[in-house]
């Protein structure tokens, strides 16, 4: 189980990093546009240096910004040009075509992640195609009316039944208990947005229990 974060904002992506458990960051195209405006590459080049500031190359999803299959292609390939980044992912939104171009793509020894998988299917075609990651939208398939932890699960069965090596990423936290009801239903990862780090880490009871610590041992000391 691992956790990504799901941001283009380098302060937040850089709060993560010095905390250790960062496996992954994930960005998207509206993550990018929410960020100052500004050159694409040289932000994707600045989260690669925070990265590589702190650890070793971790996976990074950029994703395209085309509807075309052949300028995805030229983007992807772009991609791996510019970064020079390893571990880099580059995001396709699952599709008929867009089938087509994660099979080039792995053809190319291009990494994948298939974003935007909605439902069982679209997850495992998006796998059989050669996907490495497939990220499954958590909040948008309960948007749509479905339980999202079923089909985390349903995927997860079909994967390790078929012996399928793509990944579970699942984004689209909309809450902190998504990412642990995620988790529990068998995502492999979850890319969580960094406004939810705290809550994760937090408790009432832990903040009691670490209050009455010091205290005890305050009057102990006096
Ligand atoms: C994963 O990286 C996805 O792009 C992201 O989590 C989508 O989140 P949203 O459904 O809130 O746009």
């Amino acid at each position: 189980m691992k956790i990504f974060v799901d941001s283009a904002n380098l302060n937040d992506i850089e709060e993560a990093l010095k905390r250790g458990f960062v496996s992954g960051v994930t960005t998207n195209p509206t993550l990018v546009a929410r960020e100052e405006k500004g050159n694409f590459s040289e932000r994707i080049r600045s989260i690669i240096a925070l990265i590589r500031k702190y650890v070793s190359d971790i996976p990074l999803s950029v994703e395209v910004f085309s509807s075309s299959p052949a300028e995805m292609i030229r983007q992807a390939e772009s991609f791996v040009a510019a970064f020079n980044y390893p571990a880099l992912h580059v995001k396709v939104p699952i599709g008929w075509d867009e089938l087509a171009v994660i099979r080039e793509l792995k053809q190319r020894g291009i990494r994948v992640n298939c974003t935007c998988c909605m439902s069982f299917t679209q997850a495992l075609l998006a796998a059989r195609a050669g996907a490495d990651y497939v990220s499954l939208f958590y909040g948008r398939i309960r948007d749509h009316g479905t339980d999202p932890a079923i089909v985390v699960r349903q995927v997860r069965a079909a994967f390790a039944e078929d012996g399928v090596g793509a990944q579970i990423i699942v984004g689209s936290i909309r809450k902190a208990e998504d990412v642990t009801e995620a988790l529990v239903a068998g995502a492999h990862i979850v890319t969580v947005p960094p406004k939810f780090f705290r809550e994760l880490v937090s408790h009432p009871k832990t903040d009691e229990v670490v209050g009455q610590f010091l205290a005890d041992f305050q009057t102990w000391m006096r």
